[in-house]
């Protein structure tokens, strides 16, 4: 087991937290703040603990001095300000004498935010490629390190990995709960287990397939990847989104596992016709799973006592396409299904759509839970120090 925050004393001690700040952010206003939070957990706890705390986190990707003022965490900065009642302070800076005044300056209980880690990516992707220096650098500035950047921890970057191979460790409470809930859903000996998958791409898609499908009974898939298992099934889909480069494999898998495999009856198209798969033409788009077809994986869901739920069954930010990813999850919440959500885009379709407190567990992680889900093992965490 690994340790765990409440595994050390803080008082007085300066603790650097990794969190996952990777929010959306639109005309410097943060549109999703989950992730923030579900952050506040640990941050509370530290302050209640006497600690002097140095927040970590990367936002978006730095390729150029323009993205880097695109990509500043100041906005993240406000919305901590407002949420936590005690001092907290913004470094522009990733390192340098400020950052080390800031840190030394810190009283207990109060609260440090540095600007964000991929500065360092710009030019020498120095946070990225865990750079050793930079690693030693951080951990300079801390005496104890606490991952609770769950949905980063698929990365091995200096902020996270490098920093906690240098100094005391722990995991945060939201890693914590997020490894929990997933390893409680997918360990949890109940059947029927069902997994409904949607979102555009097979690619990926397929690691969490492989290992799932042995473990599962049915397999719901919708979204713009069921385009490509129609094709494999020689069903004319017109011209909806198709992954040639995965048709082996969508054929591959039909082949071995048709009685698991469950694919749309109906389809919504662009130009809002329902049609039955069977009849679709040349110039017909597939945008979303059609009636029959919510009604045949309902029979399934309801049976269900576990489901895992991975992406959405069509363009749900353009209604009427977000019919088919609402009756889904309205069925979930109605029969009280225990559902996990993760990866890709399903959260930002439960947040449209609100759903936001209806299900057993929303991951906040999009390509760590997949990776999570594919069975990969996680750097950030696999780094922490076990319980002696
Ligand atoms: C995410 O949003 O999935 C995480 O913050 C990781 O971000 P990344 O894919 O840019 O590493």
């Amino acid at each position: 087991m690994k340790k765990t925050i409440k595994d050390y004393q803080y008082e007085g001690k300066r603790v650097i937290v990794r969190c996952d700040f990777n929010v959306p952010i639109k005309d410097d206003k943060i549109t999703d703040d989950t992730r923030i939070l579900e952050s506040l957990k640990t941050i509370n706890y530290l302050i209640e603990k006497d600690a002097k705390i140095i927040l970590l986190s990367h936002l978006g990707k730095i390729n150029s001095k323009d993205d880097m003022k695109k990509n500043t965490l100041y906005p993240v900065y406000l919305k901590l300000k407002e949420l936590l009642s005690t001092n907290i302070y913004f470094c522009d800076q990733t390192r340098g004498r400020k950052l080390e005044e800031m840190v030394s300056n810190l009283k207990n209980r109060e609260i440090v935010l540095v600007e964000n880690t991929r500065y360092e990516d710009y030019p020498d992707k120095l946070e990225s490629n865990c750079d050793k220096q930079l690693s030693k650098y951080w951990a300079s500035l801390g005496d104890i390190f606490i991952n609770d950047a769950y949905a980063t921890s698929h990365r091995k970057h200096a902020s996270n990995v490098g920093i906690a191979s240098i100094l005391p460790n722990a995991i945060g409470f939201l890693i914590e709960k997020e490894v929990m809930a997933l390893n409680g859903i997918i360990e949890e000996n109940t059947h029927p287990f069902v997994i409904l998958m949607g979102g555009k791409k097979i690619s990926d898609k397929t690691l969490v397939i492989d290992n799932l499908i042995q473990k599962c009974d049915k397999i719901l898939l919708g979204g713009g990847m069921c385009f490509t298992f129609l094709k494999a099934k020689n069903i004319n889909v017109g011209t909806s989104i198709v992954d040639d480069e995965n048709m082996s494999y969508c054929k591959r898998l039909l082949d071995q596992y048709s009685q698991k495999i469950v694919l749309p009856v109906d389809i919504v198209l662009k130009n809002k016709q329902i049609k039955d798969i069977n009849n679709l033409s040349k110039d017909d788009i597939g945008c979303d799973i059609g009636p029959e077809t919510i009604k045949i994986f309902e029979k399934e869901l309801v049976l269900a006592k576990r489901v895992i739920v991975n992406g959405p069954m069509g363009i749900f930010e353009e209604p009427p396409f977000d019919k088919g990813t609402a009756e889904i999850y309205k069925i979930l919440k109605e029969n009280n299904i225990k559902t996990l959500v993760g990866g890709g885009d399903s959260v930002a379709s439960i947040n449209l759509l609100g759903y936001k407190n209806s299900f057993y567990h929303i991951s906040t992680g999009g390509g760590a839970t997949l990776e999570y889900l594919s069975g990969k093992p996680m750097p950030g965490i696999e780094i922490i120090d076990e319980k002696e």
